[in-house]
């Protein structure tokens, strides 16, 4: 199985059955849309103006005729892929709020919304696999107001505000699927169980409440299965990665002391400035990295490292492990990789470091714990959510977009190497 039907299977997870293939994603009213009559189904509502739920997506080239007053669709590139994204507009959807199947669910408007790495190949795989006429909104994170509740949601109304909660393995609601509640939080209009949605305070804006949940939910996760305790040393690789930004955040009050890789030294000072110790620059490139003297001097200084916290274990786990603390406590924790889209791009990634025998050698010889992660749990959610509350935590906000700038959201989301933060799109 290669590594992208892996995650297809098992990081796609959401509330519309996987999302393996497009057409699972198409709700009874915009398959309309979709069909041989769709254009003229689409042309008929845009000429009566009527058409007002947005989404932002990928797109078949044909759409490219529809760019006029309303809708904005342009030609695209990402990693030497061209296809054609856009803002579209569609009928709003309908919902009984007095239908038992909806006694549980909530109708909301996605007031903003962001874009992770793990979109980056569902937006690729639709870039290379989409029908001509379909579309395929995108996005995972977003904050959203409550509009209608059906009767037996406790603790939500209209009027509140809210972030998607990724509660995984385990949605705690049985027969509903855990993880992201959805792939295409840039869709308007949306109907989830409220399981899948947390009310945030008003003290965090919808630019940070929007980029909020996938990343949060997953750095307070891995710190609390590292067990970080205050005086530890935690070395967080790829610190400009959003997950990254958002564990040296969640450690700035916990009294420990972070070292960061990092492939260059821009943001620097924003680094430190964020309470990272040391910044060590890395070469994603080069096979070894053990002779590299900041790190050997870190290792001499410290006796090891406590923790390393990693969202790309195929680019440093075989070449950062043994600067852990050996004999007992070194504990890695990693919640993703880096090849994500080879199979939709055609470049090879290759893998540097040591062999996947001598990570576990490693680990067995010197009693280092490996530790995998997905998302988290509501806990940790709402732990970051009260300590933003409190100004004990934030989010890195690189940009805000909004309007016709769908190019310049997806070229800072995905092709911006000085991007620092998360890239925010809001309606
Ligand atoms: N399982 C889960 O629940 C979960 C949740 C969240 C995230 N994740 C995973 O965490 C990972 C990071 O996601 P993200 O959204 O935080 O990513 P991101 O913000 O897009 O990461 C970008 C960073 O990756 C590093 N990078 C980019 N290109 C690189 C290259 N060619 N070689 C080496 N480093 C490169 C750079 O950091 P530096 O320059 O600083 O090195 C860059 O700033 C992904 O694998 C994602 O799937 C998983």
């Amino acid at each position: 199985m290669s590594v992208s039907s892996y995650l297809d299977e098992r990081l796609n997870f959401n509330q519309e059955a996987h999302l393996s293939r497009f057409d699972r994603y198409n709700p009874s009213q915009e398959k309309l849309f979709f069909r041989e009559e769709a254009t003229e189904v689409f042309l008929f509502f845009s000429s009566f103006g009527v058409l007002t739920m947005r989404y932002v997506a990928v797109c078949g080239s044909p759409l490219l005729k529809f760019n006029n007053h309303q809708n904005v669709v342009r030609s695209l590139e990402i990693e030497g892929i061209n296809f054609t994204c856009g803002l579209l507009h569609s009928e709003d959807m309908q919902f009984d709020s007095e239908s038992p199947e909806n006694h549980e669910k909530v109708l909301v408007k996605i007031r903003a919304f962001s874009s992770n790495y793990r979109d980056k190949s569902i937006i690729l795989r639709a870039a290379t696999n989409l029908p001509d006429q379909n579309f395929y909104a995108f996005g995972s994170d977003f904050v959203a107001e409550v509009l209608t509740v059906g009767s037996k949601v406790d603790g939500l109304q209209p009027g509140d505000r809210v972030i998607n909660n990724n509660q995984y393995p385990d949605s705690g609601v049985a027969g509903l699927l855990p993880g992201v509640p959805t792939n295409h939080s840039s869709k308007e209009l949306q109907v989830f169980h409220q399981a899948k949605l947390l009310k945030i305070p008003d003290s965090i804006s919808d630019e940070m409440a929007a980029g909020f949940s996938i990343g949060a939910q997953t750095a307070y996760s891995m710190l609390r299965k590292l067990d970080v305790r205050p005086g530890e040393n935690i070395l967080v690789t790829a610190a400009k990665s959003n997950t990254s930004l958002f564990v040296i955040n969640a450690l700035k009050h916990r009294g420990v002391n972070v070292y960061a890789t990092s492939t260059s030294r821009k943001f620097e000072d924003k680094l430190l400035a964020m309470g990272v110790k040391q910044l060590i620059q890395v070469d994603p490139n080069q096979e070894d990295w053990s002779h590299i003297p900041e790190l050997m001097q870190i290792y001499r200084e410290t006796g090891g490292i406590h923790c390393i916290v990693d969202p790309f274990f195929d680019l440093h786990i075989g070449k950062l492990l043994p600067i852990l603390r050996r004999g007992e406590g070194g504990r890695y924790v990693t919640c993703g990789l880096y090849d994500q889209y080879s199979t939709y791009t055609g470049h090879d990634f290759k893998y540097h470091g040591m062999a996947l025998k001598d990570v576990m050698l490693f680990a067995m010889m010197n009693n280092v714990q490996l530790i995998g992660n997905c998302v988290g749990k509501t806990a940790d959610l709402q732990q970051a959510v009260n300590d933003c509350d409190r100004g004990k935590f934030t989010v890195a906000v690189d940009s805000i977009f909004s309007g016709n700038q769908i190019e310049e959201f997806v070229d800072r989301t995905y092709k911006s190497r000085d991007r620092f933060g998360k890239v925010i799109f809001k309606y």
